[in-house]
């Protein structure tokens, strides 16, 4: 569903560059749901606008349900953001026309089908997503966690094939989180959607299929829930890009008090990296 290969993404403000991205991969499989964690100015959101459409990567590939986002031509890319993504922009409220009714803002977002087929898809959407009792209130009367069922049911009216959300929970309570996403990750099951959701919420975590971790702008870590002689743990692993590069987790670093060179010494099944003490550099 989705390949990002290399991506590299450069903002270029005044005199200075920014690099949000360097070298970023990841796959994500039909109907997958994948987490992205990682500090704030990691670039989870630059890569969530570049899967959007919304932004073309500096370098790189990037593919979503066959298509290469490098390649779209403005119809083919304005056809692309309407029909194959769903997006949940980081602060929902830009997803919501605030003058149109819960229904309305679905209906208006659903681009098939004559009114009264679309109205009631929305409002079967919107029920699936808990607000079935809603369906005629402005987001103004709404609460917190109901204007963000009703973004994801926006992102949701075209049944797209993947849904992107930027941080889906941030703003509620830990309860209110947990129901969200309990209906959310039904109703992306039924409609066999895929979903790669920008999180700081560890309980999300626990709703997706796995969580990728970007440090600096690539794809440094993935965790996921294993079955192992029975019991359920949760499995960390470093991703190894194609030049063979990874990324050392920082506590590991800092407690062995790495820097700059290190030595790697290979075993039969191993490779392992020491400090290079007593070595005469150059
Ligand atoms: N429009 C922009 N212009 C210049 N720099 C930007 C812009 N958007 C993001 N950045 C920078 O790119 C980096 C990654 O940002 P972002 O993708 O928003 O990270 P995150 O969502 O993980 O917090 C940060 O250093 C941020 O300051
Ligand atoms: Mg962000």
């Amino acid at each position: 569903m989705v390949r990002c290969e290399g991506l590299v993404h450069i903002y270029k403000a005044e005199r200075l560059e920014v690099v949000a991205l360097q070298g970023l991969d990841l796959e994500v499989a039909p109907g997958e749901m994948v987490a992205i964690a990682g500090r704030s100015g990691s670039g989870k959101t630059t890569l969530m606008n570049i899967l959007a459409g919304m932004e073309r990567p500096t370098a790189g590939v990037v593919r979503v349900a066959d298509h290469d986002l490098n390649r779209l031509g403005q119809s083919e890319r304005e056809r692309y953001r309407r029909e194959t993504v769903g997006y949940v922009l980081q602060h929902a409220m830009g997803n919501v026309a605030p003058y149109l009714t819960a229904v309305e803002n679905v209906q208006a977002a659903t681009l098939t089908g004559p009114p009264r087929y679309r109205a009631r898809m929305a409002a079967q959407l919107l029920d699936q997503l808990g607000l079935g009792q809603r369906l005629s209130r402005r987001p103004s009367d709404l609460a917190g966690h109901e204007n963000q069922r009703l973004a994801l049911a926006i992102a949701l009216a075209n049944r797209p094939r993947l849904l992107l959300a930027d941080e889906p929970t941030a703003e509620l309570d830990t309860a209110a989180a947990g129901q969200v996403l309990t209906d959310l990750t039904a109703v992306l099951r039924e409609q066999g959607a895929a979903a790669v959701m920008v999180t700081h919420d560890p309980q999300l975590e626990t709703y997706v299929d796995r969580v990728v971790m970007i440090r600096d702008g690539r794809t440094s870590s993935e965790r996921r829930w294993v079955e192992r002689q029975g019991e359920l743990v949760n499995d960390e692993l470093a991703i190894m890009d194609r030049a063979g590069r990874i990324q050392l987790p920082r506590a590991y670093v800092e407690r062995l008090g790495l820097t700059g060179r290190v030595r790697l010494h290979l075993d039969d099944d191993r490779i392992s990296i020491l400090r290079a003490e007593g070595d005469v550099s150059d």
